[in-house]
């Protein structure tokens, strides 16, 4: 027996050997030493193929078991599924992809014999569901797939609590979430999709007092290469089913200034894929030449649900117009731009002393509390024309009041953002108190009793675990539209 299990590693088994290991094994061995391994190995040739027939068909009945028991492959809570799952984690990632592949033949095959109409009767297989598995009552049935990347392209960046919780941690959160969610596989050969969990807008390196991206798409074609080199799927489509997050002020451009972002572009290798980003504008612009879907940005849910006590009809609402944040006085001209355009200097200048209107320059904790005392809350623009502020407000049911012109706003196809928003154009800002007043004396309530609808809420939340409507259950729904774009689908 120590002769059978040395073949067993020398052939980098980690199961059971395969038959053909067993008689190379036996061949090779016979000439180097014939008088000790001769009367071992060739008198019981025979025994040996027994033994073999005997596992070949023991692990085709086990692999099949699931089927004759009528258990749920797909199940990510079923023993199997906890099981491959357990192997997976403890195998590298190109191992995973031929088990994985044994695996998909065993299971195709299996497959075709069931559809066979003696089968059916013989099993007894009364009631075959043949509804395609949509847990999360999708538009259409999904499934993806989350590459497991070592920890330097995710987990590492969690060392400061901040990253999971800043308005970029829509990266973090997607990812954890989608990692319990029913719609995840962990058979890359039946996914739609394929996720990349990278995480990139954490931490960015201030050069010259500057937020710098610069390491953003390093990354990002670091972990290209990881998946790539190690699994087909990558290349079978070069990227055209897997899917990124780019959260940052330009999405996939990674550069905070828009002419230099506009100037770098998504980079070549991400052209292809499909982008979940924060940044929208109406129109061509070349941050979103890509397919993408625009997300909210984030807000940690816990948080907000901490500050909402009471409902938000029941708010006393004493602040009329609301903002607080970066607001230069003299804005400083970095390359040639103005932050925020200079809108926030325009309405500091013009309305700090207006008694309407509350508008401080700097950060305390409890912003959210003032949130629910406003009536109307300024989302302007500030590098990138979207802002946190714009889900801030609709979460603690202040009108958003949006100054960022041309800006697209995240699911605009389920949320009719003109029936709980305003948008001011950035040249009408010096004349922002009227157009607030105009509002207050005709149809205030109108647009707050729709912003106070649970569901506009719920949309814009990364709640976890996910719940139907939420902000990425509309990932998820969007994504199941363009299933053109999957392979597995094809
Ligand atoms: C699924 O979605 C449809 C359409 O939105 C809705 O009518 C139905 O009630 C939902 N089903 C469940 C189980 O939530
Ligand atoms: C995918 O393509 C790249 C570049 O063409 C190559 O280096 C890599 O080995 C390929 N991956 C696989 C799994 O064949
Ligand atoms: C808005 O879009 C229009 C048409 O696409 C363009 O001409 C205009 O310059 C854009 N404005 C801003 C502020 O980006
Ligand atoms: C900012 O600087 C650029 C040159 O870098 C200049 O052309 C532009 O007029 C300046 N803008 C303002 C508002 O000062
Ligand atoms: C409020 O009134 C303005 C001006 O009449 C109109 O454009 C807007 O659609 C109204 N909003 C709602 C939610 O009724």
């Amino acid at each position: 027996m120590h002769r059978v299990s040395g073949v067993w590693r020398s052939n980098g088994h980690r199961g059971l050997p395969s038959c053909s290991s067993f008689t190379s094994f036996s061949k090779h061995h016979r000439h180097e030493a014939p008088s000790t391994l001769y009367s071992y190995w060739e008198k019981p040739r025979s025994l040996s193929l027994a033994i073999c027939t005997f596992f070949s068909v023991f692990v085709l009945c086990l692999l099949a078991l699931p089927f004759a028991v009528d258990m749920p492959l797909e199940n990510p809570k079923s023993g199997y599924q906890a099981l491959l799952r357990t192997s997976l984690r403890a195998m590298p990632l190109g191992e995973t992809n031929n088990a994985l592949h044994e695996e998909k033949e065993v299971r195709k095959s299996d497959k075709e014999w069931q559809l066979k109409p003696d089968h059916f009767t013989l099993f007894k297989v009364s009631s075959f569901d043949t509804t395609p598995f949509n847990p999360l009552n999708l538009t259409n049935a999904i499934r993806i797939y989350v590459y497991d990347l070592p920890p330097k392209f995710n987990e590492d960046w969690l060392v400061d609590e901040r990253c999971s919780n800043h308005l970029f941690a829509s990266e973090v959160a997607i990812h954890k979430i989608l990692l319990t969610s029913p719609i995840r596989t962990l058979d890359p050969y039946e996914a739609d999709f394929f996720f990349m969990p990278v995480y990139v807008s954490c931490k960015f390196s201030p050069k010259t007092g500057f937020p710098w991206l610069g390491h953003a798409p390093k990354l990002m074609q670091a972990a290209v290469n990881h998946v790539s080199t190690k699994m087909e799927f990558w290349n079978r489509s070069w990227g055209r089913d897997h899917i990124f997050v780019a959260a940052h002020d330009y999405g996939a451009c990674f550069h905070t200034l828009e002419t230099q972002a506009i100037a770098q572009g998504i980079p070549q290798f991400m052209r292809n894929s499909l982008i979940l980003q924060t940044f929208g504008v109406k129109g061509f612009h070349p941050c979103q030449a890509a397919e993408h879907i625009q997300i909210p940005p984030y807000i940690s849910p816990s948080v907000a649900v901490s500050y909402v006590k009471d409902p938000l009809e029941h708010q006393q609402r004493d602040i009329f117009a609301y903002f607080r944040g970066k607001m230069e006085i003299n804005p400083k001209n970095v390359s040639g731009l103005l932050y925020s355009k200079g809108i926030r200097t325009v309405l500091y200048k013009r309305f700090s002393r207006n008694k309407r209107f509350v508008l401080k320059r700097h950060r305390v904790d409890n912003s959210q509390q003032e949130m629910l005392r406003s009536t109307f809350c300024l989302c302007p623009l500030g590098w990138a024309p979207w802002s946190p502020r714009i889900v801030e407000a609709v979460t603690y049911g202040c009108i958003p009041v949006i100054i960022a012109d041309n800006i697209s706003l995240p699911y605009s196809h389920t949320i009719d953002w003109s029936s709980i928003s305003l948008t001011v154009p950035e040249h009408d800002v010096p004349k922002l108190d009227k157009i607030l007043i105009g509002v207050a004396v005709t149809n205030l309530t109108a647009i707050q009793r729709n912003l106070w609808r649970g569901e506009n809420r719920r949309a814009l939340l990364f709640t976890d675990p996910l719940v139907q409507g939420d902000a990425t259950w509309h990932i998820f729904d969007l994504l199941s539209s363009t299933l053109d774009r999957s392979f597995a689908n094809q």
